[in-house]
């Protein structure tokens, strides 16, 4: 049986938090450490989507090392997952001209992701003339078509499955359908429309207001938890800085008590071996104090991320040594482009390239 092709990205942006770890790099390092021989795995930086909001250089250069050792040092294993990143493999940029060339402009204007990363409402368009002119002058084209190279991302290696959050299933619902109309405009199957695979882990709110979720772009540091927090920052940001409520007793109840939930949440998902679901485990602890819950939050958390704070603190020191992500880059690019090329071929001979 032919195998799987599994592809997923993430933006070098800063260090993941606990949102992204249990929303996505987690789910990774399962699929690979369950795939089978023939199933093929590629995970990537995706550092040219970074660059569609304007970047410091030096902090560019970080972030995308910071990330490398991050996807080491959560799991991914070099011998079994090509973990690379984008901008080392051009190829990502040549298909995504190509699929320029047919991607739908008004269904691009109707995504939300460059309407919130803009600030404006879900009712914004880029053509309409009664649209803040700066606000149209300020959309770059990047930001407006990032959806495209995501799909090119995806389409260049006849990706099967896609594991993400489920805040990308719109982009991955306009990959299925690019690839779709490709096809029906070449009369030839050629590009595979992906499926998704949802992490299990519900969405992971942010410490300091529950009603939101923990994002790498809120302002406030204390808000998140780092897979390379130290302990007494995990004790900190849970034990002083976690939102809970007054309500005397734990339940479960993502509405009424998002921050009590949110850390029972965060305590099952990180090691679910403490109950059968979160609502078993705020059974179990339906009589302890407040303090008494943030105290086991914080240490099945900081027990969870220990093994992965050690391994990113080791590949950081050896890279001062010896420029070990670097090589490592270098090697997966070269087999993801080599598969790159390949497809490519295929793609340009179709349209007559
Ligand atoms: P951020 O929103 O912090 O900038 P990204 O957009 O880089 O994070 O997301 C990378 C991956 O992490 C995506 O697959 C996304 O679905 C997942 N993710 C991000 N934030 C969360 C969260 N709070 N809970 C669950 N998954 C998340
Ligand atoms: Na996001």
């Amino acid at each position: 049986e032919k195998g799987r092709v599994i592809f997923s990205g993430i933006q070098p942006t800063g260090i993941p938090h606990l949102g992204n770890y249990l929303g996505a790099l987690r789910e990774w390092v399962r699929i690979q450490n369950t795939a089978s021989e023939q199933d093929k795995l590629l995970f990537s930086v995706v550092d040219m989507h970074a660059i569609t909001v304007k970047q410091d250089s030096a902090d560019l250069r970080r972030y995308r090392r910071e990330m490398m050792a991050s996807l080491l040092a959560v799991g991914l294993d070099p011998l079994k997952s090509l973990v690379f990143t984008q901008g080392k493999v051009h190829q990502h940029a040549e298909l995504m001209w190509i699929l320029s060339c047919t991607a739908s402009m008004g269904y691009l204007s109707r995504m939300t992701q460059w309407k919130s990363k803009m600030g404006l409402g879900t009712d914004a368009s880029p053509f309409e003339s009664t649209a803040d002119p700066k606000s149209r002058e300020a959309l770059k084209l990047g930001l407006f078509s990032y959806p495209v190279l995501q799909a090119a991302d995806i389409l260049l290696y006849g990706t099967t499955h896609v594991p993400v959050g489920e805040d990308q299933a719109q982009h991955l619902e306009f990959t299925r359908q690019l690839a779709l109309g490709f096809n029906a405009a070449y009369g030839r199957t050629i590009l595979t429309p992906p499926e998704t695979i949802l992490a299990p882990a519900k969405r992971v709110m942010s410490l300091t207001d529950p009603t939101k979720k923990m994002s790498k772009s809120d302002e406030n540091p204390n808000s998140r938890i780092l897979i390379t927090d130290s302990k007494s920052d995990i004790e900190m940001k849970i034990m002083k800085k976690a939102l809970t409520d007054s309500i005397e007793g734990v339940t479960y109840d993502r509405q009424a008590r998002p921050g009590v939930s949110n850390l029972i949440d965060i305590m099952y998902y990180m090691d679910e071996s403490v109950a059968a679901s979160p609502e078993e485990l705020a059974k179990d602890m339906a009589n302890v104090s407040m303090r008494a819950l943030k105290e086991k939050v914080a240490e099945t958390v900081n027990r969870t991320l220990e093994p992965i704070r050690t391994r990113y603190n080791l590949i950081m020191k050896d890279e001062q040594r010896r420029p070990f992500l670097q090589d490592h880059n270098e090697v997966a690019a070269s087999a993801a482009k080599s598969i790159a090329k390949k497809r490519l071929r295929n793609i340009n001979s179709v349209i007559g390239m």
